[in-house]
């Protein structure tokens, strides 16, 4: 009967190793401890053991008993632990990758050219000690034509085909609202919230009743600077400009200084740069003249530093309105402005990636 027992142990373990679930395993543990177990039958036949027979057979059972009742622990333990680190190895997220590479996307994304041009201009000129502003997209007639020496009948206003909001409760003219035309409205918050001397570049968004072509977009952006202090010259103005073309080119490159009409600033210019598409030859971006016109430019107008709370008596300034998309386009090569807006990532995959 001892054999016995030996075989049905060596048989339980056998069959134990190849289970895999837990409902096997309690079947398992019930065919051989149960009521009509393999094991319980061995010990009905204990009636009719000898005293002897029952002395060694009874401790032998017993023992067996706790080997498989141990041995079924075990295994679902085991069953257990394994489930639980299968399921945690299943969850666990690498919060390291970024979206595309988890998704087995080649393209991680990137930078849109515009923004990785404005972060070096800006880091420029926080370098040289300009603030960076921020100033709204809708704007008051005060501020993107009143207050820059633009009035009502100015035919200036011309110049800058603009969005109007109609808004049916306002009659009088200067409360009427607007798309800003051009991030200049900046120089006009600017100069009302601080005291000369200061300088600060605004960087935005900027709207205008365009027809689109190569270069000309309805929505497009511009890089607003003003410096106001005592004795600034048109000398400062051209350093400035100067070194960011060349900060942002990498080289020297050839610009010219052209008068330049703008009722803001007097005297007012124009800087073209020789265009870097065609080398000056011609071609669409720069109307086959050759030259780009890229930073309109000038001395602020007294009556905007009066406009803006400042003394022209006693300070002056200049002002420059850098076209960003334009730049963007010289910079990289980019010959249609509207592939800047186009969302397509075929475009946008071609700079800089994170
Ligand atoms: N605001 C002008 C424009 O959009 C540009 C400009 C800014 C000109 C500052 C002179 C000085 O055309």
């Amino acid at each position: 009967m001892i054999e016995k027992l030996d075989s049905l142990y060596k048989e339980f373990e056998e069959k134990i190793t190849g289970l895999g679930n837990q409902a096997d395993i309690l079947n398992l543990k019930s065919e051989y401890l149960g009521k009509k177990g393999h094991i319980s039958e061995v010990l009905k036949s204990l009636k009719n053991a000898t005293n002897e027979e029952r002395k060694l057979i009874g401790p032998k059972a017993n023992e067996i008993k706790n080997e498989i009742t141990n041995s079924v622990a075990k295994k679902l333990t085991f069953i257990e632990t394994e489930e639980i680190n299968k399921k945690l190895a299943n969850e666990k997220i690498d919060i390291t990758l970024t979206d595309a590479v988890r998704s087995n996307n080649n393209y991680s994304g990137g930078f849109h050219p515009r923004t990785l041009i404005q972060r070096e201009i800006e880091d420029i000129f926080l370098s040289m000690g300009f603030d960076i502003l921020d100033g709204p997209h809708i704007e008051d007639e005060f501020h993107n034509f009143e207050a820059l020496n633009i009035p009502g009948d100015h035919p200036a206003r011309d110049m800058q085909d603009t969005f109007w909001f109609h808004d049916p409760n306002v009659e009088c003219d200067e409360k009427k609202h607007l798309l800003r035309t051009h991030t200049s409205t900046v120089q006009v918050h600017g100069m009302q919230a601080r005291k000369p001397p200061f300088k600060f570049i605004a960087p935005g968004t900027v709207f205008r009743c365009e027809r689109t072509d190569a270069s000309h977009e309805m929505v497009f952006n511009q890089l607003e600077g003003m410096m106001v202090g005592e004795n600034i010259s048109v000398s400062h103005l051209i350093y400035f400009m100067k070194t960011i073309l060349k900060e942002i080119f990498k080289k020297e490159v050839e610009v010219r200084l052209r008068p330049g009409f703008f009722p803001f600033v007097e005297p007012g210019f124009e800087l073209d740069i020789k265009c870097l598409i065609c080398s000056g030859k011609g071609c669409s971006v720069c109307k086959q003249v050759g030259w780009l016109e890229l930073l309109p430019c000038g001395m602020v107008h007294p009556n905007v530093l009066k406009a803006g709370g400042i003394d022209p008596e006693k300070y002056n300034g200049f002002a420059f309105g850098l076209g960003l998309d334009r730049l963007v386009m010289m910079k990289y090569g980019i010959d249609d402005i509207r592939h800047l807006q186009s969302g397509d990532l075929r475009f946008n995959s071609q700079f800089r990636t994170f």
